[in-house]
């Protein structure tokens, strides 16, 4: 389809908080063939651009002023098999959750624990996305990029190019702004080898009586935990969790320690270690609380709700309202995860 823009368009529907803000400039991009256009274009070249995807890690606190450029790049296929390996190129503007569907339906194995993530295909890299034991740089072989400063020009980088962190890659740095995910390629495995590690997960299939669990198990094991404790963006405005588990060095965790034994912890290489953000907020009395129509989720209190009305100046203020607390409580900083614009 040709590239089409237009004004005003409304973002309620391309946000998972379901902000009713509105883009001045819009477009989406469903045929990478359109890109050079896009980045040739006046309104491209004289406006500020923001790239969304599926709208799962973004706070609007207002109109946003330039180009709202949605990825609606569609496909998925098997580029080669590798003694048991299958190496799979998805799209960025693939739905994550399908696309985790359909690869288990290939026998394409890997994926499992990551499923129910809102979001699509080309945001899973930029903030290396991860649940119950795996992160999705384990699975990644290497992601198609376009450069926005050579017209669109391709480029291929490595799982090592994109220097995956928890939460962190190289498209929050330097590459922001510079690169675009267009597609990633995943290298999965013939061969089901299930990840059970995760406590909930060892609960659910203990509940349920698998013994030896199919990735296809895991996967529906993840689902069920996901609805049980995570609001449904569907029903309840959010952005899965809004902080990021603080890592802290190690003297300040043991100092923690002795005073709340309690404190989920793990090692997060480097002599540092990770804390449950949930678990520091849940402390300071704030699991369900609700301010309005902004709420912090009454079963994980790591996500931010919108209970109907709030704006993104209420959630915002919600969340420096968590923040300080947690701060005040344990004297640690907890950064927000999404996006806030
Ligand atoms: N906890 C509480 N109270 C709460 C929430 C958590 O006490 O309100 C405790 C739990 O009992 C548990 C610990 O904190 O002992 C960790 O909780 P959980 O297993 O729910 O995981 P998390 O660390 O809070 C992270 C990810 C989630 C991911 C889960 C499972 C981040 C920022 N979040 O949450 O990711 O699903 O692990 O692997 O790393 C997301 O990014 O949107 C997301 C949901």
């Amino acid at each position: 389809m040709t590239l089409r823009f237009t004004r005003r368009q409304p973002l309620k529907p391309f946000n998972t908080f379901g902000m009713d803000v509105a883009a001045e400039h819009y477009c989406e991009l469903d045929d990478l063939a359109d890109l050079p256009a896009l980045l040739a274009s006046d309104v491209y070249r004289q406006n500020p651009t923001l790239w969304l995807g599926g709208g799962s890690n973004v706070l609007f606190t207002a109109d946003y002023p330039g180009l709202v450029a949605r990825l609606t790049l569609k496909g998925a296929r098997l580029l080669e098999t590798d003694g048991d390996d299958a190496i799979v190129e998805a799209a960025a503007g693939e739905n994550w959750h399908a696309f985790v569907q359909h690869t288990l339906s290939q026998g394409w194995y890997g994926l499992e624990n990551l499923s129910l993530i809102p979001g699509t295909v080309g945001a899973c890299p930029v903030q290396n996305i991860g649940a119950y034991g795996v992160e999705v740089k384990d699975r990644i072989e290497s992601v198609v990029c376009a450069q926005l400063e050579r017209g669109g020009e391709p480029l291929l980088l490595s799982n090592a190019d994109c220097r995956f962190g928890y939460r962190d890659s190289v498209f929050k740095h330097e590459a922001a702004g510079k690169l675009l995910v267009t597609a990633v390629r995943f290298r999965l495995s013939r061969q089901p080898a299930p990840r059970t590690g995760y406590g909930d997960i060892q609960q659910q299939l203990a509940a349920a009586g698998i013994a030896a669990p199919t990735p296809q198990d895991v996967s529906e094991a993840v689902i069920r935990i996901r609805s049980s404790k995570l609001p449904n963006p569907a029903e309840l405005g959010n952005a899965g969790s809004f902080f990021k588990n603080p890592v802290v060095p190690q003297a300040q965790a043991e100092a923690l320690l002795a005073e709340h034994p309690a404190l989920p912890h793990y090692p997060a290489g480097d002599g540092r270690v990770k804390l449950a953000a949930g678990w520091l907020i849940d402390q300071c009395g704030l699991k369900g609380y609700r301010d309005g129509d902004a709420g912090v989720h009454a079963r994980q209190a790591l996500v931010l709700v919108n209970y109907g009305k709030a704006s993104g100046g209420d959630i915002r203020a919600l969340a420096q309202k968590v923040q300080a607390a947690v701060r005040q409580r344990f004297g640690v900083a907890l950064e927000a995860e999404p996006i806030i614009l």
